[in-house]
This record gives C-alpha cells, structure tokens and sequence, in this order.
C-alpha cells in the first residue's frame, strides 16, 4: 500500500487538462512523469499554486500523483490475470499527531495505523476478484474514497 494523504485529491487541483489525465483509465507512468516534470519546471520559476496547482503546495501535489500512481500500479498487475492477488491501494492515515505535524492531529498513531495495516492485511485472492475488496482504490478508514470527483468531502 502507498501511503496518501487527504491533501491529495483532485479537488485541490484546478487545471482542468490536468486533473482529467490524472483521473483517466488510460494515465501511463510516463505521462505522470511528464506532469510532474511540467510541476516541477513551473516551481523553478515561480509558484504553482499560482497556476491552479494545489495551494497546500507540492506536499499535496505530491501525494496526489502518489494516488495517481497507485491506480496505474494496479491496473499493470491487473493485466496479468494469473496475479488477481496482487492488490495495490493508496492511504490516507488521517490527521495523525507525529513529528511531521508538529504533534497537532485528531488521531493517535495507532488509530492511524489501523487502515494501512487493515490494506496489508486483505485476505488473498483467488480465482476472481472481490469487488468488496478496495483494489487500486484511494482508501481512508478502511472504505474507498471518491478522490476524483466531488461526493465525498474531506
Ligand atoms: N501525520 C499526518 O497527519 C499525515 C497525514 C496524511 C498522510 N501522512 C503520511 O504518512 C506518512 C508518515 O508520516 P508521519 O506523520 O508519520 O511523518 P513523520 O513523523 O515525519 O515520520 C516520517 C518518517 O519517514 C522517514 N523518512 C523521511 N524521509 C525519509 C527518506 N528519505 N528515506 C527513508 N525514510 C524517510 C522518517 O525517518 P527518520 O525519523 O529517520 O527521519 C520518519 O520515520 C507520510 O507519507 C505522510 O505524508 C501523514
């Protein structure tokens, strides 16, 4: 599982052209390289959130193109449909007092855990696929999130 974050779902970000490639079926790794590249030649020369780029800055962006990744790394796996146990998800821990937040946070670290391990742990696959099981998903509390449209707010 790769680990996410709240801060990076597409509604963070405002260019349009971009938003829908990162949403697509069809995002290759090295198109999402190529966003990244155009993010980061935007950076040297100024803000990007200034051009509809997250405002909670490349932290956010981040993790946004971690989800995007995560959706492509399953779909490879998909294509081998001998390996329907290979699942790929991405996670948000929630608002987790640690270093990185400066101990601010509504949850624990343990309760923060409980979604990643709960995705380390899904029962094995065989056969066919469970569509009870979140695969290639944005998950936060155990449940997939819409991370690419508008029903579920943070
Ligand atoms: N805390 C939150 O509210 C929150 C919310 C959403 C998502 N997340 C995500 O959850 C994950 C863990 O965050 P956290 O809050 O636990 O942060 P943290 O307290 O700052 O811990 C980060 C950990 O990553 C390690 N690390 C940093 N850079 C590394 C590198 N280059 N190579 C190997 N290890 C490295 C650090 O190791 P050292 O201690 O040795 O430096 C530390 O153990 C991160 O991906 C973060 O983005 C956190």
């Amino acid at each position: 599982m790769n680990i996410s974050s709240a801060l990076g779902t597409l509604r963070s970000l405002e260019v349009e052209k971009v938003k829908q490639r990162l949403a697509a079926d069809d995002l290759s790794v090295d198109e999402l390289k190529e966003i990244v590249s155009t993010y980061l030649k935007i950076a040297e020369t100024g803000n990007p959130a200034d051009h509809g780029y997250p405002a909670m800055g490349p932290y956010a962006f981040s993790k946004l193109c971690v989800t995007a990744l995560t959706r492509i790394q399953q779909r490879i796996f998909d294509k081998d449909e001998s390996r329907v146990d290979v699942i790929v998800n991405a996670v948000t821990p929630g608002f987790v007092a640690t270093e990185m937040t400066a101990y601010k946070g509504v949850k624990t670290i343990e309760d923060a855990v409980d979604s990643p391990v709960y995705l380390a742990l899904l029962p094995k696959q065989e056969g066919k696929i469970d569509d009870d099981i979140p695969r290639g998903q944005f998950v936060r509390d155990r449940l997939p999130v819409d991370w690419a449209g508008e029903k579920d707010k943070f």
